[in-house]
This record gives C-alpha cells, structure tokens and sequence, in this order.
C-alpha cells in the first residue's frame, strides 16, 4: 500500500491557495481539501437559518446537524451540505464577509479540525487552509505557507471578478482583505501562523505555474519519490 503523504498550504486570504492546492494535486494525484470551504458551508448555514454569527453555542449545534462533503469534480470543487450542493452559494458575498467570525469560535474549529483529520486519514492529500500545518496536519511531509502582498492580492481577486463580469471595486477588495487578514491573524485560537517548519512562499511577483513548480519541487525532495 502507498504511504499516507500530506501536504499543507496555508496563507492569506486571496493568496491563490486553492488555485495552487488543486493544481499539485491535479499533478500528484492526491486529494484536494478546501477547508475554507468547510467554514464558508457552515457560515452559509447560519446566514440561511438567520443563525447569528457571533453565537457560538447556536452555531455549534448546527454544525453537529449538519454534514459537509467535498467532491473533486476535475479541477472544480463541489461543496454539499446534508446533499445540497452549496458550492456557488459559499462563494458568496455575504458568506465571504461573514466567514471570519465563524471560524474565530475555539470550539467551531476543534470540531472542523477533528472532520478535517478524519478526511485525510490514510491519504495522500493536499489541503489548504489556515491552521494545516499547525494545527491540522502537524506531522504533514511537506508544508507550505504561501503570501503575497495586500495589493496584489486585492489586484487577482478584482481580475477575477471582471473575468466573471462582476461588478469591482479595486479600493474595497484591498480595505476587504486587509480586514480578513487582521480578524485571521489576531484571532485567540488557532491565529493564521507560519508553522516552524512551514517553507515560505512569497507569489507577489510569481506567476502560479512558478509557485506550483516551486511546490513540485519540495515534494520532490522531501519525499524522495516514496
Ligand atoms: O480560504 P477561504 O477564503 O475560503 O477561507 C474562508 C475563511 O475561513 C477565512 O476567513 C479563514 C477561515 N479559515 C480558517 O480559519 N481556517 C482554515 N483552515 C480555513 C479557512
């Protein structure tokens, strides 16, 4: 039987994580793991029960009701809840400028933490998030922490949105992202942190066939093509 690999990705907000994630794992054959989406599904949950966020005793019962899957369709991920596919409805607006505050709630994230460690048991897994390699996969093989400037952060998310003929503004994604990563990094439980032995990437100035390469290449090394 194939060794269990894990590879971490953690980082900023719009620091191109999930693009970068998917595609390693595309190439590697390994599982793709959005935790964000994780949290995006439960925060969607508590806007459409008009749950409110900051409770975390309400929100904890919620997400002991409900169960999230995530599917790797091709290069895209589906996000279900209790079998509704929620996979747009996370990316939304609303869910995005709500999400940090869910996943503040210590015992939120104990529980998020435990399902994340049951879905890369005995896998090779590539997952992205926040706390994968500090907190989820402690023992992961191979950890990256990905950065980029605020701006040019802000710069991907704005061209993304013009891609998709939604509407932008340039100004509110920077004062946007600043406030996540501010919530994120100073939060109590679990801030956003480099691990010890995470390697620092910074993709300001990379294009994301450079960072994915980049990434190849640590794999490569640290797994000795097990
Ligand atoms: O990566 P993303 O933008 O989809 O993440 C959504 C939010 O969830 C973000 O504000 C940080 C939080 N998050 C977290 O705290 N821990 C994780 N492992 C993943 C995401």
């Amino acid at each position: 039987m194939k060794q269990p690999i894990n590879i971490s990705i953690d980082g900023p907000a719009g620091a191109g994580k999930s693009t970068v994630a998917r595609q390693v794992a595309d190439a590697l054959s390994f599982t793709y793991i959005d935790t964000g989406a994780m949290y995006r599904a439960l925060t969607y949950e508590a806007l459409k029960h008009h749950v409110d966020v900051h409770n975390e005793a309400r929100v904890m019962s919620l997400l002991k009701d409900m169960e999230i899957t995530l599917e790797n369709e091709g290069m895209t991920s589906r996000v279900y809840v209790n079998e509704e596919d929620v996979t747009d409805a996370v990316r939304l607006n609303e869910v995005t400028n709500n999400v940090s505050f869910i996943a503040k709630h210590e015992k939120i994230r104990i529980e998020m933490v435990k399902k994340q460690q049951e879905m890369a048991e005995s896998k090779r897994t590539v997952m992205d998030g926040r706390d994968i390699g500090t907190a989820v996969l402690p023992d992961a093989e191979v950890k990256v922490f990905l950065t980029a400037s605020v701006e040019e952060r802000a710069r991907r998310r704005h061209q993304e949105h013009l891609d998709k003929g939604i509407p932008s503004d340039l100004s509110v994604l920077i004062e946007e992202i600043a406030r996540r990563d501010k919530i994120d990094s100073e939060r109590e439980f679990a801030p956003l942190k480099k691990a010890h032995d995470a390697v620092e990437v910074d993709s300001t100035s990379m294009s994301i066939e450079e960072v994915i390469q980049t990434i190849l290449q640590l794999v490569r090394e640290r797994t000795n093509g097990s």
